[in-house]
C-alpha cells in the first residue's frame, strides 16, 4: 500500500486518526486524513460534556458531522467515549449514589442509541484503573457508584447498540503492569461471567520516561488470549528523527503480529494538532509533510 490506510488494509485492519472536528475546515488536515486513514475517532466531540451539557439535553451536532465526513470518505467511526471520570458536564459534579448512576445509565443509553449502527467500536469506559502498583480501581465519582459501574455501563451499551464492539480504554496498560494486570482480572472476569465486552483499547502514548515496553506485544497477546480484539487506540510517541520512527516501528510491527490486533489509531494527523505538541508526538509535521517515523510506520505496515 502506499497509503496508511491502503497497507493496514492488506492485513484486514484500519488505520485512524483521532479528529478534531473544527479542524475539518482545513484543507491541509483534511487532505492528509482522506489520504491517509480509514478510521476517525472524535478527540473530545463524543464525550459527556460534549453531548449531554444539560441534564438528558443532548448535543450531537460536532459528534455527528464527524461521522457525516466518515460515511461519505469510507471510513469507520470509533465512538470515544461513554463513561469517564474526566470531561464530564458540570451538572454532574452534584450528583452521587444512584442518581449519578441512573444518570450515566442514561447517557450510555441515549448516546449509543443515537449513533447505533454508525460505530465500530465504542470506547465505552475509559480510564478507570489507578496509575501506580495498586491494581485497583481509579477513585473517581463514577467508581464511588459502586464497583459494578463499569459491567452496568457495558450492558447498558450492548443494549443501545448491539452491533457495536464494545471496548475497555486505558493509558499505561501497554506492558504487563500492575494496572494491566488489573484491567486484565476485570476482562477476564466479565468473559467467564458473559459481561458483554469485545475489545481493550491501548492508548499507547509514549515519552522518554514511557517509552514502548519491550513486552508490548506479549501483553497484547494475553488480552487476546481471554477472546477479546484489542486496538491501539490513541497511539503518540514523543521524539523525533530515527529513534521516533523505530519506536513507531516496533508498536506496528507488535500489532500485526498479533491476529486480534485489529488496528491502529494515532491521536491526532500533524505534530500541532496534538494534545501534546511539544513533544512533537505524531506522524506529520505542521505543515503536513510526512516525517520518519510516517515511512517507518507505513514500511511496518507494509512488512506485515
Ligand atoms: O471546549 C473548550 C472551549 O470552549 C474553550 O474555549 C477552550 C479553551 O481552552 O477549551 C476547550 O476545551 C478543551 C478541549 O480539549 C477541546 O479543545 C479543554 O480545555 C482541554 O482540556 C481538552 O483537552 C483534551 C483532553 O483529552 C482532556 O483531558 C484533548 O483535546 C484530548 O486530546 C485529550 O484526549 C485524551 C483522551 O480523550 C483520553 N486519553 C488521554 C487523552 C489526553 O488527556
Amino acid at each position: 500500500g502506499t497509503t496508511l490506510g491502503a497497507a493496514a488494509a492488506e492485513t484486514g485492519r484500519y488505520f485512524g486518526a483521532a479528529v478534531a472536528v473544527n479542524r475539518l475546515s482545513d484543507s491541509v488536515y483534511v487532505g492528509i486524513l482522506n489520504r491517509e486513514f480509514t478510521s476517525v475517532t472524535a478527540e473530545n466531540e463524543m464525550k459527556w460534556d460534549a453531548t449531554e451539557p444539560s441534564p438528558n439535553q443532548f448535543t450531537y451536532a460536532s459528534g455527528d458531522k464527524l461521522v457525516s465526513h466518515a460515511e461519505a470518505n469510507g471510513m469507520r467511526v470509533r465512538g470515544h467515549t461513554l463513561a469517564w471520570h474526566q470531561q464530564q458536564p458540570r451538572w454532574t459534579a452534584v450528583l452521587s449514589g444512584t442518581a449519578l448512576r441512573n444518570a450515566m445509565l442514561n447517557h450510555v443509553t441515549q448516546v449509543a442509541t443515537h449513533y447505533r449502527g454508525k460505530i465500530h467500536a465504542w470506547n465505552v469506559v475509559n480510564e478507570a484503573f489507578a496509575d501506580g502498583g495498586s491494581g485497583a480501581r481509579r477513585d473517581s465519582n463514577l467508581q464511588r457508584t459502586g464497583d459494578d459501574w463499569i459491567e452496568a455501563a457495558f450492558r447498558a451499551a450492548r443494549a443501545a447498540d448491539p452491533g457495536a464492539k464494545l471496548c475497555y480504554n486505558d493509558y499505561y496498560t501497554d506492558g504487563q503492569n500492575p494496572k494491566s494486570n488489573g484491567v486484565y482480572a476485570m476482562v477476564r472476569d466479565f468473559r467467564a461471567r458473559g459481561v458483554p465486552i469485545d475489545c481493550v483499547g491501548f492508548q499507547s502514548h509514549f515519552t522518554a520516561q514511557s517509552p514502548v515496553p519491550s513486552d508490548y506485544q506479549a501483553n497484547l497477546q494475553r488480552f487476546v488470549d481471554l477472546g477479546v480484539e484489542v486496538q491501539i487506540t490513541e497511539l503518540d510517541i514523543e521524539g523525533s528523527g530515527s529513534s521516533q520512527a523505530d519506536s513507531y516501528s516496533r508498536v506496528v510491527s507488535a500489532c500485526l503480529a498479533v491476529s486480534r490486533c485489529t488496528g491502529i489509531t494515532v491521536s491526532g494527523i500533524r505534530d500541532t494538532d496534538s494534545w501534546r505538541s511539544s513533544a512533537t508526538p505524531l506522524l506529520f509535521d505542521g505543515n503536513g509533510a510526512k516525517k520518519a517515523a510516517y515511512t517507518s510506520t507505513l514500511d511496518a505496515l507494509n512488512a506485515g
